[in-house]
């Protein structure tokens, strides 16, 4: 099964630090805009104190001109003498009771009506205002419009003097200008605090998944270093706690699991001792078959699990024998063809017995059971298997079974010389053996024979019979080992 695609990993650095910025950017956002409008309110307020201040303070001036006949001799002067002294106004001007143009710093414009007024509208004032008093305005100035009263209340005139909004723009974009650079740097400054603390912050994390990962492998003496206490350092020593636990368990299951096998293992090995102390074999052909199988196993390339099933299993390989009648079993003498067709089934009442556990080494077992007398050629039996379609389990089997049999002594003939053993069985290579595994076996004779040497004597003496001897009649090469 293919592994899914790891999803993409976003960085938790990088999104709280950036996170962090968007916020203080939209944070100094808000407080900009709260601010700027307060501080053009109060920047409007001021203004329009002034700008009536400005224009009573030449109403007044401008009362008794207004009734003398020629006002603006008199107004003229005052009007220019204002805005002179005062740079920030637009323009002032003075108007008689009809709205003509009565004092202006400009003498073409006297005798007009006011067209500057034209364009502006009233609004409300943000300070308070007097009787005939108003404030127009529109995008680019305020002007204040104040009635001039005799000394008996009559209005004679009036007064407008305006200020462009200008200089209030041009602040409050100084203003926006000034706030945008703090906004930067803040951000700019709360990024990087905000990347520092995180990465000290994400450091246990990273170490948490580290050990994670060690411990989803398989390794449970892993212990997750975080000192840390935040919640993520008892995250950590809760992870260390469940690890010990599951070291534990693991230890535990291991040692029945071990157990289990052991107790199968010797279930085994006590019933190829009970078929090979009936059959009068010599003893210890079912270990030297066990170890001689696995060291055929390992050589032809089987896994290390494969080998270890085959050297539990392989004692097994005649346990069928149970069930074959003494007379047969040990006659000294050769078999009958009737006798030979009895002891043939072996084969097939060991497989049966064992085909009853579903245990892998008894499913290993029942395989070897079954197939140690197949030929390659197909002229084995039981069921007559060819080449391949014999289980390597039951190939390897024949070979190190056969050479046990003719190398050990047996109720119906005396051991065979390790020579005439080979020569016997080289004739059999590609009709009776797996031809590779034999040449595999022949190559590696000498480990064999060691193998037989050290596991249990062959022969009082210790040593493997090199002296010529004969093989029985009784017994084809390769039956029953
Ligand atoms: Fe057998
Ligand atoms: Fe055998």
């Amino acid at each position: 099964m293919m592994p899914s695609a790891r999803p993409r990993v976003l960085s938790m650095r990088l999104l709280i630090s950036l996170s962090t910025a968007a916020l203080l950017i939209l944070t100094m956002v808000a407080v900009y805009g709260v601010t700027e409008r307060h501080a053009r309110r109060a920047m409007r307020q001021e203004l329009e104190t002034r700008l009536l201040l400005e224009a009573r303070h030449l109403a007044l001036l401008s009362t008794d001109a207004l009734l003398s006949e020629f006002p603006e001799l008199t107004l003229c002067p005052i009007v220019t003498s204002l805005l002179e002294t005062r740079s920030d106004l637009e323009f002032a001007v003075v108007l008689d009771h009809d709205g003509i143009i009565q004092g202006h710093a400009e003498i073409r414009r006297l005798g007009e009506p006011l067209s500057e007024l034209e364009d502006l509208e009233t609004y409300p004032a943000l300070v308070d205002l007097e009787a005939g008093e108003s404030l127009l305005a529109d995008e680019h100035r305020v002007a204040a419009r104040v009635p001039s009263r005799h000394v008996g209340g009559q209005t004679v005139g009036s007064v407008v003097v305006a200020k462009d909004l200008a200089h209030i723009t041009a602040a409050l974009q100084a203003s926006r200008r000034q706030i945008a650079l703090l906004a930067s740097g803040l951000a700019l400054v709360g990024t990087m605090a905000a990347f520092i603390l995180t990465q000290r912050l994400l450091a246990p994390l990273d170490a948490i998944r580290q050990g994670l990962a060690r411990i989803g492998g398989g390794d449970l003496d892993t212990r997750i270093p975080v000192q840390s206490r935040t919640e993520l350092g008892l995250l950590a020593d809760a992870i260390n706690t469940m690890t010990h636990h599951l070291k534990r368990i693991r230890a535990i299951a291991r040692a029945r699991e071990a157990e289990v096998i052991n107790t199968q293992r010797e279930v085994i090995h006590t019933l190829g001792e009970v078929v090979e102390n009936r059959s009068r074999e010599t003893g210890g052909h079912i270990d030297r078959v066990a170890l001689g199988s696995a060291l055929l196993g390992k050589l032809a390339g089987l896994s290390a699990r494969q080998c270890e099933l085959l050297r539990m299993a392989a004692p097994m390989h005649d346990v069928g024998k149970i069930a074959i009648p003494d007379a047969i079993l040990n006659k000294p003498g050769k078999l009958t063809d009737e006798e030979m067709d009895v002891m043939k089934q072996h084969a097939e009442i060991g497989a049966h017995i064992l085909s009853q556990s579903s245990r892998p080494i008894f499913r290993a077992a029942a395989i070897i059971a079954a197939e140690h007398h197949e030929h390659w050629d197909g002229a084995g039996y039981p069921a007559g298997l060819a080449g391949e379609d014999i289980h390597v389990y039951g190939r390897i089997v024949a070979i190190v079974d056969c050479f046990d049999a003719l190398t050990s002594d047996r109720c119906y003939r005396k051991a065979m010389p390790l020579a005439k053993a080979l020569d016997i069985m080289r004739s059999e290579r590609g009709t009776h053996f797996d031809p590779e595994l034999f040449d595999l076996f022949l190559a590696n004779i000498d480990e064999f024979v060691a193998l037989c040497e050290t596991t249990v004597p062959l022969r009082g003496d210790g040593e493997l019979a090199r002296a010529d001897g004969a093989l029985s009649e009784t017994e084809p090469v390769g039956v029953p080992g």
